[in-house]
């Protein structure tokens, strides 16, 4: 377990053997070009090192701004920073995967990748339609292409040097297991949605047994109220503590070995959700026992973003 403030520091090394992910990173999910822009300069600014950037979220133009010019005012070094982007799933075919890369590293104003990610395991019709629709507005899935196929082709950028490291989002530990089994360049980082509502300790024993970085969304389930930023048992771990709600489950999440995506929006909540500190034994252990269970995000089911805001107890 890292200890006290050098948690916000973790580096979690990754399986290609030479490359290292900091824990904690910046989520560029911002609808708003301009507040892409500032809120990712802050986040630079503060001292976050890792950015999570999507094809889908449509700014990686504003990203790639924002980081050209924070690195050259702060000094900072390419070398220094982690980015990361994710292939949509619409270019799952195999002959859309590099075009759909190089598209990504132009707008982003990189050369190389740190880490690609296939967004979804689930293939839409390809085309540059990023949502695809039939006439009942039901998506349009593309059974000409396995994931597999898909993966084959991430494995090759890698041969050619052009990006790092590869892994998947959204997938669930069934669909994982046998591109786990047939890759040839194993994934390095699985991105799924988990927090003390949707812990998914499962996956997470797989990937620690395999050398895989489960990086965590939703670390605030996407801050919706009521929700964990109020949960009883987080609000007085913070008031013990002398932390912020979201500066607990943060820190949970780095301590418990994931890495972790949060996205501010101002330069005082980015200095805030960098800000965290490791919790004591006994408040660790009192996250773990919840037992709310929540799943916010219903894109692992059907590769399409969308809120399903509702609670079970168990
Ligand atoms: N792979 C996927 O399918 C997928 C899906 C979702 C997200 N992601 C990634 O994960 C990143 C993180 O997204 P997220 O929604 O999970 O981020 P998050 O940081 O857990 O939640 C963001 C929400 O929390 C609020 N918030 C942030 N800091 C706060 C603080 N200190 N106190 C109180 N509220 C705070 C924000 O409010 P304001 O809006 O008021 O600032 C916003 O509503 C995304 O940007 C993206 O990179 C990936």
């Amino acid at each position: 377990m890292a200890k006290s403030s050098e948690l916000r520091l973790t580096r979690m090394p990754l399986n290609n053997g030479s490359s290292h992910m900091p824990a904690l990173g910046f989520g560029t999910l911002i609808p708003d070009a301009a507040v892409t822009v500032s809120a990712t300069r802050d986040a630079l600014e503060a001292g976050f090192r890792h950015f999570d950037c999507a094809e889908r979220y449509r700014n990686e133009h504003e990203v790639g701004k924002a980081l050209q010019a924070g690195l050259a005012v702060g000094g900072i070094a390419r070398e220094d920073i982690f980015v990361t982007t994710k292939l949509w799933n619409s270019n799952h075919r195999p002959e859309r995967v590099e075009p759909a890369f190089e598209a990504s590293l132009e707008r982003l104003e990189l050369n190389d990748l740190d880490l690609y990610l296939i967004h979804t395991p689930f293939a839409f019709r390809p085309g540059d339609d990023q949502d695809p629709r039939d006439q009942n507005g039901n998506i349009v899935y593309d059974n000409g292409v396995t994931l597999l196929d898909t993966w084959r082709a991430m494995e090759r950028l890698v041969d050619r040097g052009r990006c790092r490291a590869i892994g998947l989002s959204d997938i669930t530990l069934d669909r994982l297991l046998p591109l786990y089994e047939s890759a040839r360049i194993k994934p390095a980082v699985v991105q799924v949605e988990a927090h003390p509502y949707l812990p998914e300790t499962e996956l997470l024993e797989f990937c620690k047994e395999k050398g895989i970085v489960l990086l965590a969304f939703a670390p605030l389930g996407h801050g919706m109220r009521p929700g964990l930023l109020e949960d009883p048992v987080i609000s007085a771990i913070a008031a013990r503590v002398g932390k912020t709600p979201a500066q607990v489950l943060l820190a949970w999440a780095v301590q418990r070995g994931t890495a972790v995506l949060t996205t501010p929006k101002t330069a005082i909540r980015a200095r805030e959700n960098f800000d965290i500190t490791a919790l004591p034994e006994d408040a660790f252990d009192e996250i773990n026992r919840i037992r709310i269970r929540q799943r916010l995000n219903d894109v692992v089911h059907t590769g399409s973003p969308g809120f399903i805001p509702r609670i079970q107890s168990t």
